[in-house]
């Protein structure tokens, strides 16, 4: 990753870049992707995340792959998470977002990208299913992570044990009120299926994204904070390749 324009520190074993430039921040961020397709080990699995955060990254994605021609037909994908009880053709669902700003615009191959079926028949077999194909595929090479408000990553709500696998959560209020805008009156749903923290512990290199000043509190936590299921993202302090690239807002409650 360039360091040039990001400021670069350690805080707890974890590195962190800080960024006055948002653009260079996704611009780094795609780095180690592309970085895989072109000389990883040929198969690289991806862990993709969704929210507002990911929408510029995937807009840099999507215009890199039509720049330089690099090709996902060999890569796979999962992604961390899918509201319980929703069609993948509802706007609001992540199968919906991951369609409409990724997979439509790149050559990954059939049935390479997944999410947890979030209108499977039996959520507890779809997340114990995706917790095996996850397993299956070698586990995550590189995972994406936003960060809640409230400390969470996926659907990991505070308080989720650390050794938790993929399974289906009750959203937090705090987290329904947060996505509520992405759909219309009374269809937010209740539940969610996500990948677990040791789920995403598993990944070889993990990459965590937050700006703005509603992320301060939530990132300073985690880095500085106790490493407590309260603050799920605090789990990440436990890995060994895990970088937080910030803008400068989101990283404003950092101590020095
Ligand atoms: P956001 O979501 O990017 O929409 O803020 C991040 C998250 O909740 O993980």
């Amino acid at each position: 990753m360039s360091k040039l324009a990001a400021r670069g520190r350690m805080i707890n074993g974890m590195s962190v870049l800080v960024y006055e430039d948002s653009k260079a921040l996704y611009s780094d961020a795609i780095r180690p992707l592309f970085g895989m397709l072109r000389n990883g080990n040929g198969h690289p699995t991806f862990g993709f995340a969704t929210g507002g955060t990911f929408l510029p990254f995937y807009r840099a994605v999507v215009s890199e792959f039509g720049r330089n021609g690099d090709s996902f037909r060999k890569a796979r994908a999962f992604n961390l998470d899918e509201y319980w009880r929703i069609d993948p053709k509802n706007p609001g669902s992540y199968a919906f977002y991951m369609h409409s700003n990724l997979y439509s615009h790149i050559d990954m191959g059939p049935g390479m990208a997944q999410l947890p079926r979030g209108n499977a028949e039996d959520p507890r077999a779809e997340a114990r299913g995706y917790e095996g194909r996850i397993r299956k595929a070698g586990d995550v090479d590189l995972q994406y992570l936003g960060i809640g408000r409230n400390g969470h990553i996926g659907f990991n709500e505070p308080g989720t044990s650390f050794r938790s696998k993929t399974h289906l959560v009750k959203l937090s209020p705090r987290t329904r009120e947060a996505n509520s805008q992405y759909f219309s009156n009374g269809d937010m749903p209740r539940k969610a299926l996500t990948m677990g923290i040791n789920t995403i512990l598993r990944s070889r290199e993990i990459v965590l994204i937050a700006t703005g000043e509603e992320k301060s509190a939530a990132v300073m936590k985690a880095l500085q904070g106790p490493v407590s299921p309260r603050t799920p993202a605090s789990a990440l302090r436990l890995h060994s390749r895990a970088t937080f690239m910030l803008d400068e807002e989101a990283a404003s409650m950092l101590r020095r």
